[in-house]
């Protein structure tokens, strides 16, 4: 019989061992160990994990971390009518098929993004062969064109699509954003027969309404009022969209449980459509001299890492709080050195709102999302 003291000596420099080989991987060599947690794996009871990209950057060790941390696939911009239309029964599959293709042999699910927006349209979509602005007929003939052949061509290969996108305005007298070439020639009716189409053409595929700034109480109240009016008119909606462009001076843990409860409410499901975390505030007040400070370049300091992650931390809370309304969350890119931010509000300006750094290693705030 083996004497107990040697046993629990041996067993305690094996866990030590553990532990150092473990926090060694961590610093340093993350993407080798196949052992450690990826954010998929850890959430897998809860919601979707998904990341946002282009076909473009899914090759060599990019496409290695997409595999591993991630089990939904979001378009950043490939399946856009920009992307896609190219006049009347003419289309560019390209790129969405080779992202498609990416995601089917990797086993990610694809989110679609997104069919009517007042962004990353073509002009020529609202116009006619001789360039004269549609009627409202017209313009829905068309859409419903666009509508057939976009879903059909994607069908049983996306499983849900953002079928309307940023439609509410931010604030003023009318809830919709007036100056969207399809409010100006529909009406906000564009909305409910836009998710009546793509019912009626796939009635397979889950369907969202998506937005920015839904933790601000003001744009969900005007989002609630929206989709409420859409419910009780039976527009057959499955959920709601909250892009997530959050910040670390402003993130309200609060203000995200609200929302997701008055989504819940109206019986809608909630995905996280494109979180980021920015580590910079914008100023939006009329002194001059704070604007240019808030527009100012930011060396990411420790201290900035860690606020960061709690912040990250305390939105994961809610989130997990509440798995089963909240059905998907997806991040607006795959690592800090491809993020729009780096391009947005600053052409150069460098942001570091992801989970993971320029070469796909994980931040303080991977480690406080995955630790609970
Ligand atoms: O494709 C051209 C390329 O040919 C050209 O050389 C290059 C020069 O700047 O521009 C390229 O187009 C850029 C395009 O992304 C593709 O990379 C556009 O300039 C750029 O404006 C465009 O930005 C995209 C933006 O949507 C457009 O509104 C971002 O990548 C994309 O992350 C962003 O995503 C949106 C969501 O769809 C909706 N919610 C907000 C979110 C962030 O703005």
């Amino acid at each position: 019989m083996n004497p107990p003291i040697p046993l629990f000596f041996a067993f305690s420099l094996a866990l030590v061992g553990c532990l150092v080989t473990a926090s060694v991987n961590r610093a340093d060599d993350f993407s080798s160990d196949e052992s450690e947690t990826t954010l998929k794996a850890r959430y897998e009871s809860m919601f979707k994990i998904g990341v946002a990209a282009s076909p473009f950057l899914l090759k060599g060790p990019l496409a290695d971390h997409v595999k591993r941390q991630f089990n939904s696939l979001t378009p950043e911009n490939c399946m856009k009518p920009e992307a896609l239309y190219r006049g009347d029964g003419n289309y560019n599959f390209r790129e969405a098929d080779e992202l498609v293709n990416f995601a089917q042999a990797n086993g990610l699910a694809v989110r679609g993004h997104t069919l009517v927006w007042h962004s990353q349209t073509p002009r020529q979509f609202f116009c006619d062969e001789q360039g004269k602005q549609l009627g409202k007929d017209a313009l829905y003939n068309r859409l419903e064109k666009y509508m057939t052949d976009v879903l059909t061509h994607f069908k049983g290969k996306v499983y849900c699509w953002d079928v309307v996108n940023e439609a509410l305005a931010d604030g003023g007298p009318i809830l919709y954003r007036t100056e969207s070439p399809w409010y100006k020639i529909c009406g906000k009716e564009y909305i409910a027969e836009a998710f009546r189409l793509a019912h009626k053409i796939d009635p397979d595929i889950k369907l969202f309404y998506n937005d920015y700034n839904l933790i601000n109480p003001v744009k969900r109240d005007r989002a609630v009022a929206m989709l409420k009016e859409l419910k009780d008119a039976n527009v057959p909606i499955d959920g709601v969209g909250m892009q997530a462009h959050w910040d670390i001076g402003s993130f309200n843990p609060q203000e995200l449980q609200n929302s997701i409860d008055a989504f819940a409410a109206l019986g809608l499901e909630v995905h996280i459509t494109e979180l980021d975390m920015s580590v910079y505030s914008l100023y939006h007040g009329p002194d001059n001299e704070k604007r240019n400070q808030s527009m100012a370049q930011k060396t990411y300091t420790p201290e900035l890492a860690s606020l960061q992650a709690e912040k990250y931390a305390e939105a994961f809370a809610v989130l997990r709080r509440n798995a089963g309304k909240v059905t998907g969350v997806t991040f607006w890119g795959a690592s800090d050195r491809f993020t729009w931010l780096n391009h947005f509000p600053r052409p150069g300006r460098k942001d570091y709102p992801l989970l993971f750094d320029d070469d796909n290693q994980p931040k303080k705030a991977f480690y406080r999302v995955i630790e609970f």
